[in-house]
């Protein structure tokens, strides 16, 4: 420690202000294929010579989005032998469910309610990203999002905060590894901070404004998790928190942050927001913008061009920015370069890299990703798994089924296609010779309107095939299912559809998809729907016609082979949904977590025109067993304040297979001095029991578990009160006990 201090010091005294200035800056770095239309405001040509000088002269501390590791080694070698100190730079990327293996997005990750599977996932991306010369990613998203209109839900965790905390803290093991700069590791940056999930009206880059309980008990945990998991960055999120734009934020990035939770890492900005304090009417200026952020506690500003913190020597000169503040900086970007070795190693071995990218060990885990996250919403008949022997044929329909690039989601960029496995391809690879399978897409890719920032980087843009006759291939998909002993319909989203501004009004299937899923159901063929979606997507009608009803998300390199697994049962659907999932657009936000409110007794009953419960509850997920939950015990009925009780529970497996179920403890505080949530998860454990198997799963209710933060007098509090538990397979569990926790 010791001696990583003293080696920033000694820089640190040496450095100009232009020098430092340049430390806390990060450059974008990519050059587009041919023809493309930058969607961001930069000069494609001019925009990589810029970069490269500031290299050279030592004013860019770190990139992003370079991915090749010939290019890194060539760029580290014009910052470290081009500027006067040799500093290295630091290269950043958005690897958020993998690098070249791809895995299930986060949300359906979170869907395994599975730490173990999380960390793996991770820790592969990691692998996979160091061996390129990337040292950092900006990634977990732990924003919690209860608002499926919002395309980046597909990013996190969902909609609740103790979820998304051990969601949060598995993805920062995963990619940090035992600690910041263990071999194979990268720095974690949990973003956005904060409240970036509560975008109003579910548009992206809008305005949040969140309450005082909202904040610390909802949106702010999985952060706190992630900071105290030793994450090693945390970003900045883009809009107006209650008022103040989060990047000008001292309270968030200062207070909340480093006093209050010990965060020892740096902040770094997300794309052009310092630029922005300017734009949302904030600073006067960019250098007013600078010096806001800097004195906030916004360590590196993210950059396309022209970055404000460029601006910080004259901030520096006029005083507005302080010294202190600006040094702070730049002694955490430089520890962190430091404690990653960039000192000593700054260069990368290509064989090596190439070698680990190849590893088909990493395919192996995002299979196993794909298999765990799946959730089964619908088994009617027990028509699945799919009886591989009695099958003669099985036509595969949809626009999604035979998508390579659709099925790895949004949010790649360096994928391999050739690796990767389609639905289609992965039930033709499991169905064996015996058994014919046939695709017809039926209905035409749909173009998004809205032009997606990531067009720009062209592949990522669905292409229909020349020539689709819409109403032919209709009726030829039909014709298929007719003949077919069952058919297996894909529906879902375009990859493009969601994630970043990709925010929706609606929530139905797009395009003609439904049409097409009714056709099909229309012919009597059995019917299997695989849901390929980031958000819940309106399944009314399926929910009512479809007999099994499989969400696969996009579940990534591996994901047509894991789909098959699942299919044929080679292994049993076992994951969770990690949100309530509306019935319709117009019951958003909806959570289970809400408090008891007036007429509680009505609370099914609020809209005169749609039920008010959801769809599907928050927690649910079927699987090829089936579970029944007994025996549920508090051993210590009565506690106090500060007291742990254990709660057990015996779960059997009564059906005929192997299969996985979450066991899930809900809590609720019946008075205190704040009305509190119907219920809570506050425990949850995914567990595998074999066909008539029993177990006893054992989960504390510990003070943590009960504390919460009480808006009247702005901390948290421990009531004494009456809890009840409820443990099962939901939110909706009714299997209850409770116990009664008395002052200290
Ligand atoms: C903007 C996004 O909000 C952020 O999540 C991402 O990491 C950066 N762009 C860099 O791509």
């Amino acid at each position: 420690m010791e001696t990583i201090q003293s080696q920033v010091d000694e820089l640190i005294t040496q450095m100009t202000p232009a020098e430092k200035a340049g430390q806390l800056t990060q450059y974008f770095y990519f050059r587009l294929p041919a023809g493309a239309e930058p969607a961001l405001d930069f000069d494609a040509e001019e925009q990589p010579r810029m970069v490269e000088s500031a290299l050279r002269e030592g004013v860019a501390g770190s990139l992003l989005f370079v991915t090749d590791p010939a290019e890194i080694n060539r760029l580290q070698r014009l910052a470290v032998d081009g500027n006067r100190l040799g500093i290295p730079v630091l290269f950043g990327f958005d690897v958020i469910h993998g690098l070249r293996t791809i895995l299930p997005v986060p949300i359906a990750m979170a869907a395994s309610w599975d730490p173990q599977t999380i960390e793996r996932g991770q820790s592969v991306a990691a692998r996979e990203a160091r061996a390129v010369g990337i040292h950092w990613t900006f990634a977990p998203m732990v924003d919690i999002a209860r608002d499926p209109r919002w395309g980046r839900i597909i990013e996190g965790a969902g909609e609740d905060p103790y979820l998304g905390a051990a969601v949060a803290v598995a993805q920062v093991r995963g990619f940090q590894g035992g600690e910041l700069g263990a071999p194979e590791s990268i720095i974690a940056g949990p973003k956005h901070f904060a409240g970036y999930g509560g975008a109003l009206g579910g548009r992206d880059y809008d305005e949040v404004n969140l309450s005082d309980s909202e904040l610390w008990n909802v949106y702010f945990p999985p952060f706190k998790a992630a900071v105290e998991a030793g994450a090693g960055n945390v970003m900045t999120a883009y809009m107006d928190l209650n008022g103040i734009p989060a990047a000008g934020s001292r309270w968030l990035f200062t207070e909340v942050l480093r006093d209050t939770w010990g965060f020892k890492g740096f902040v770094v900005s997300d794309a052009n927001v310092v630029r922005s304090l300017v734009t949302h009417g904030f600073a006067a200026d960019l250098i007013d913008a600078a010096a806001r952020a800097v004195n906030a506690g916004v360590d590196m500003e993210m950059a396309v061009a022209d970055p404000a913190y460029a601006h910080l020597p004259e901030a520096l000169e006029s005083g507005v920015a302080s010294e202190q503040a600006v040094d702070a900086s730049v002694r955490r970007v430089l520890e962190a370069k430091v404690r990653m070795g960039l000192f000593e190693a700054p260069y990368i071995d290509e064989d090596l890299a190439r070698e680990v990218l190849a590893d088909p060990a990493h395919r192996e885990v995002a299979r196993v990703a794909a298999q765990r996250s799946a959730v089964l919403l619908r088994n009617e008949g027990g028509l699945l798994p799919l009886d591989g022997g009695g099958l003669r044929s099985i036509a595969v329909i949809g626009p999604l089924a035979d998508s390579k690039r659709d099925i790895l989601g949004p949010w790649v960029f360096d994928y391999d296609l050739d690796e990767t496995v389609s639905v289609v391809e992965g039930i033709r690879a499991r169905a064996g010779e015996g058994v014919r399978v046939d695709h017809a897409r039926g209905v035409p890719v749909v173009q998004r309107v809205f032009p997606s920032l990531f067009n720009m980087f062209g592949w990522n843009k669905p292409e229909d095939p020349e020539g689709f006759e819409q109403e032919a291939e209709f009726q030829q998909a039909v014709d298929l299912a007719r003949g077919a002993d069952v058919v297996v319909v894909v529906v879902g989203e375009w990859q493009n559809m969601i994630g970043e501004a990709a925010s929706r009004s609606s929530l139905e299937l797009p395009g003609r998809q439904r049409e097409l899923l009714q056709a099909v159901v229309g012919t009597g063929t059995p019917v299997v729907l695989l849901v390929m979606n980031g958000r819940p997507l309106d399944l009314r009608w399926p929910a009512e016609h479809v007999p099994a009803i499989l969400d696969i998300w996009y579940p990534g390199t591996q994901g047509g082979a894991a789909a098959a697994d699942l299919l044929f049962g080679d292994v049993s659907p076992g994951g969770k949904l990690p949100f309530t999932w509306p019935r319709t657009v117009g019951q958003v936000p909806m959570v289970y977590a809400h408090t008891r409110s007036h007429e509680p007794e009505n609370q099914e009953r609020r809209y005169w025109d749609e039920d008010s419960t959801p769809l599907f509850p928050f927690g649910y997920g079927l699987s090829y067993g089936r579970f029944e939950y007994a025996n549920l015990t508090v051993e210590q009925p009565v506690i106090t304040t500060g007291g742990t009780v254990t709660v057990s529970v015996e779960v059997t497996n009564t059906g005929d297979r192997e299969a996985d179920e979450v066991v899930q403890l809900y809590l609720h505080q019946r008075f205190g001095s704040a009305s509190r949530p119907v219920r809570e998860l506050k425990g949850f454990r995914r567990v595998t029991l074999a066909a008539g198997e029993s177990r006893v799963v054992e989960l504390p209710v510990g003070p943590n578990e009960r504390r919460y933060w009480n808006a009247a007098v702005r901390d948290w509090v421990i009531d004494s009160s009456i809890f009840d538990v409820w443990v099962g397979g939901d939110s909706t569990a009714q299997l209850s006990t409770r116990f009664e926790v008395t002052k200290e």
